[in-house]
Parts: structure tokens; C-alpha cells; sequence
């Protein structure tokens, strides 16, 4: 009979257990029921016993899975403990190996931890021996998740992977970015390589411009000021999540869906990005923090006055990157990136704008003659419709939609735009799975292919470190501000040059 699979989770106090973790392993066990089952161990500092872990994690459940949690929580276990501490290594090995699940099942270790610990915790599981497997070992095997940020910088991101890699092979590190647990960002694969119909357009010849926006209205709830503060706009979403889907929209067709196949494709993107030199970053880049303002008509603070965050924080909370991939495919075309805390509403999306027909023979502006119309088309001083927009519409709104332009009734030429949909609850009649369940369940299976490798991180870094070493030199162009509640400065509107268009507001 199999073991059940043993998961331990580092950090079993912090918001990520309680808010995401955990809800996504109940919903993993009511519906999708792995085939060996799994345990959960909690492990932190503080003491308590399994029965107040579990009655502060059912608190924290959503409405919709405490049913299911009280059927899971008896599997469910807390361990209290520091693993730099020896005795206390001791005590979690001896306990994971008592409980039924044993020695014998595989065991997922969760690192659900501050960067700084990462390396240290599984420096000291490998001394406690917790982390020793045989190769290509299928029932009592060992693998680590680590949570993002994957470094800080392309140099502190180097030696992570160096210090994982002293005491992990590679197929036992699962590198998450949870964006590549949503389905509509696992779709762009799906959408690309099995319609044969894009794959001819998608390239400098037919592309335009490529947008990526990941818009939110939150600021710094739940106490996250003091983290965010170190961390910023471009290192917190850009530099992993965004670039993740620039690469899926960017990359060749791989051979097969095997990790090594995608993660090859999408790290040849990203080694392709073009990193500027810090004399032209702020051509190619806008950085920005919010001021006070208000969100759903409700006032609420600027960025420098929230919990946690300095008085004088040159951190950024908006990003904008005018970026280019210097490959055959896309050289010349630019691929604009834009995130922000506090617009004014929560959106992911990715626009795909394709090339304005050659010659604009409909939509004649009344009274400019067809010779000046030809010159203000050629001089940028008129811009033509642009009728065709791939929008694939990751969050909330889970969708696709093509824009075209069509004839308006009557006697005239006079085209008009029109869209064909598809909506995933339209299609599918339910909202999709949390991306943490279906990745957690990756990691129990083993396959990693939504997972990051070393190559991919350190790529991405040595983009984002181009914009955030050029932004701290003391010459940078200062930060800019912008209200709360607004679509960021108006200087993000100047990465868009001559007719290209502007920024989505979803
Ligand atoms: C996290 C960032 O990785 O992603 C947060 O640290 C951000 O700052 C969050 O709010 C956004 O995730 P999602 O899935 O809500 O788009």
C-alpha cells in the first residue's frame, strides 16, 4: 500500500499558511484526492498544541471550506521548533518519522520562511538527514518548495541556487511563482501552441506591441509595509510574476510539455531581454509611489504613511518598463509592462496589439483632403484605427477576446470596432481551481514544469537589476507620486511612442 505523503510546512504561523496554504491543501484533498493522501505538519518557534493550530487555521478558512477542513483537520499536526537548533531538529525528524506516514512516503517541505532563512533551513534539514533520497526515488522522496523572493538581486539570487545546490539536486528544488498556478496563465500555452491560426502572426511582422498589466487596488494591508518597504514594485511583481508571463507569451513552441522543454524555452526570452545601461533607464522606465487618496471613495493613506513603511521611503509602488526582446522573432517590437498598488481597481491582463493594415482606406477624417490624410498617416500626426487587439484577460475576468472592425450599416465605408469573446464561466460554468492547489499538487506528483528553474531567476534578475542599480544611483531621475485611486503618473503614458496606443484600463 502507498504512504501518505508528508507536508511540512516552515512558517505554519504566518499569513501564507493560514491564508493560502492550507485552503488550498483542504480543497486538494476534497476534490482532487491524490491517489496516496497527505499529512500536514506545521512548524514554527512559538508553542502550542495540534488542536490550537488547528482552531486558529479553521478561524482563518473561508466560508466555503470549513465543511471540508473539518474533515481534513485531523490530519493536520503542529511541531514547535527552531531546525538551527539541534535538539529541536532531533525532535521534528523523530516525530515525521512516528507518525504513520513514516519514513517510508515522500515528504514535502515547505518553506514558507523569510529569504534570509532559506538557505540555512535546508542546510540544517540536510544535516538532520531529513532531506536524503535515492535518485530517481518514486515513493520515499524528498523535495523542497521555495517561496518567493527568490533573491533579492541577480548576485544574492546566484548564491541561493549555489547554496540549494550543495545540498539539493536540482529535481528535488520546487521554485514557486504562484502565477503559474492560474489557469489563464497556463492557457497562454494552451491558447499559443494548439491553435495553429496565431502562431503565424505572432512575431515583429504582424506584432505591434505587446502590453502586460498587473493593476491592484490594495496598498500595504495585513502588515506588509515592513517587507514591502525592502522590497518594492519592480522586485515584487515584475521581476518574477510579469517577466514569467512575458516569457509564456514571448517564447518558442516547446518540443513537449516537460519541464526542462518549457523552462529551455522561456529562459531564452528572458536571457533575450534587453537590460539598458543606467544612462538610459528612465527612457525605458517610470518608478512611482502613491500618496494619499481615495479607493472606492474611501480615503486612504499614502504609501509613506503606512504601517511599517519609512518617512522618507524612496521605494517604489508602480513600475512601468518599456522593454524589448532582442531575438528574431520579436526584435523591434516593444513589450510594455506596467504594475502599481492602489489604482483603482485589480486587474491582470496581457494585450496583444497587432499592425494597422498598410493602407488606410476607410474612416477618412471629413474635411483633410486624401493627400494630407496620406501625409499624417506617414507622419504620426493622425493615428489610424487599430482595429485588431488579442486580450487575454487573466484576473479577475477570465477570458479572451479578439477585437476587429466591421462595417457599419448604411451607405457608407465607415468601420466600426467589434469583438468575438470567450469567457471561462460562460464556457465552463465554474470558477478555476486556486493556483497554490493545483501547484501544491504538482509538487506532490512531482512535476515541476510550473515551477521556476535556476536559470530562468537569475535571467529575470539580470533585467530588474539593470532598473533598480540605475534608480539608486544618486544622478536617477527622482520617483514620482501619484494620487491613490488613480492610474499612476501621466509620465507612463510617454512609454508609448507616436500612434501606439496607451495603457489598458481593463
Ligand atoms: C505577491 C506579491 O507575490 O503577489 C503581492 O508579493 C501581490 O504584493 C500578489 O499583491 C498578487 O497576487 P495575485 O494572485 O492576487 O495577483
Amino acid at each position: 500500500m502507498a504512504h501518505p505523503a508528508q507536508i511540512v510546512i516552515f512558517g505554519a504561523n504566518g499569513d501564507l499558511t493560514s491564508r493560502k496554504l492550507v485552503p488550498a491543501l483542504v480543497s486538494l484533498a476534497r476534490s482532487k484526492k491524490p491517489e496516496e493522501g497527505f499529512v500536514v505538519i506545521g512548524v514554527s518557534r512559538t508553542l502550542k498544541t495540534d488542536a490550537q493550530f488547528r482552531e486558529e487555521l479553521r478561524a482563518a478558512m473561508p466560508a466555503d471550506l470549513v465543511g471540508a477542513f473539518d474533515e481534513f483537520a485531523q490530519r493536520i499536526y503542529y511541531q514547535a521548533g527552531d531546525v538551527s537548533n539541534e535538539r529541536d531538529l532531533a525532535a521534528l525528524s523523530a516525530r515525521l518519522n512516528s507518525m504513520s506516514s513514516g519514513q517510508e512516503g515522500g515528504r514535502l517541505f515547505y518553506l514558507a520562511l523569510k529569504p534570509d532563512l532559506f538557505a540555512p533551513t535546508v542546510q540544517h534539514l540536510k544535516n538532520g538527514g531529513l532531506l536524503h533520497m535515492k535518485e530517481a526515488e518514486t515513493s520515499s522522496w524528498r523535495r523542497v518548495v521555495i517561496e518567493k523572493p527568490f533573491g533579492h538581486d541577480l548576485s544574492s539570487a546566484t548564491s541561493l541556487n549555489r547554496a540549494l545546490h550543495e545540498h539539493l539536486r536540482e529535481d528535488q528544488i520546487y521554485r514557486i511563482d504562484h502565477y503559474l498556478g492560474k489557469e489563464t496563465v497556463q492557457n497562454i500555452l494552451g491558447f499559443r501552441f494548439h491553435n495553429a491560426i496565431f502562431e503565424p502572426v505572432w512575431n515583429r511582422n504582424h506584432v505591434e506591441l505587446v502590453q502586460i498589466t498587473v493593476a491592484e487596488d490594495l496598498g500595504m494591508e495585513s502588515g506588509r509595509g515592513g517587507y514591502y518597504d525592502t522590497t518594492g514594485a519592480l522586485r515584487d511583481m515584475l521581476q518574477n510574476h510579469m517577466l514569467q508571463v512575458l516569457a509564456l507569451i514571448a517564447m518558442e513552441p516547446p518540443s513537449t510539455l516537460h519541464a526542462k522543454s518549457i523552462r529551455g524555452q522561456k529562459v531564452s526570452v528572458l536571457q533575450s531581454l534587453y537590460a539598458p545601461d543606467p544612462q538610459t533607464v528612465s527612457k525605458h522606465s517610470i518608478r512611482a509611489r502613491y500618496t494619499a487618496g481615495a479607493i472606492n471613495a474611501e480615503p486612504v493613506p499614502g504609501y509613506r504613511e503606512e504601517q511599517g513603511v519609512a518617512a522618507d521611503s524612496q521605494t517604489e509602488t508602480f513600475v512601468a518598463v518599456r522593454a524589448e526582446i532582442d531575438n528574431w522573432r520579436w526584435g523591434g517590437v516593444p513589450f510594455l509592462l506596467r504594475h502599481g498598488k492602489r489604482l483603482p481597481k485589480k486587474f491582470t491582463e496581457v494585450q496583444v496589439q497587432f499592425k494597422t493594415p498598410p493602407l488606410q482606406l476607410f474612416n477618412h477624417p471629413e474635411g483633410v483632403t486624401d493627400e494630407e490624410f496620406r501625409l499624417k498617416l506617414r507622419d504620426g500626426s493622425l493615428c489610424q484605427m487599430r482595429p485588431n487587439v488579442l486580450t487575454l484577460s487573466i484576473q479577475p475576468r477570465e477570458a479572451i477576446t479578439l477585437s476587429f472592425g466591421v462595417k457599419t450599416p448604411g451607405n457608407n465605408m465607415v468601420m466600426a470596432g467589434a469583438k468575438m469573446s470567450f469567457d471561462y464561466r460562460d464556457r465552463f460554468g465554474q470558477s478555476t481551481a486556486p493556483a497554490y492547489e493545483r501547484l501544491l499538487l504538482d509538487a506532490l506528483t512531482g512535476d515541476a514544469t510550473l515551477f521556476l528553474g535556476a536559470d530562468e531567476i537569475e535571467a529575470s534578475w539580470r533585467f530588474a537589476d539593470a532598473f533598480a542599480q540605475a534608480w539608486a544611483k544618486p544622478d536617477c531621475s527622482p520617483i514620482l507620486e501619484y494620487p491613490a485611486g488613480s492610474w499612476g503618473p501621466p509620465e507612463a503614458d510617454d512609454l508609448f511612442h507616436g500612434c501606439e496606443g496607451g495603457w489598458s484600463r481593463g
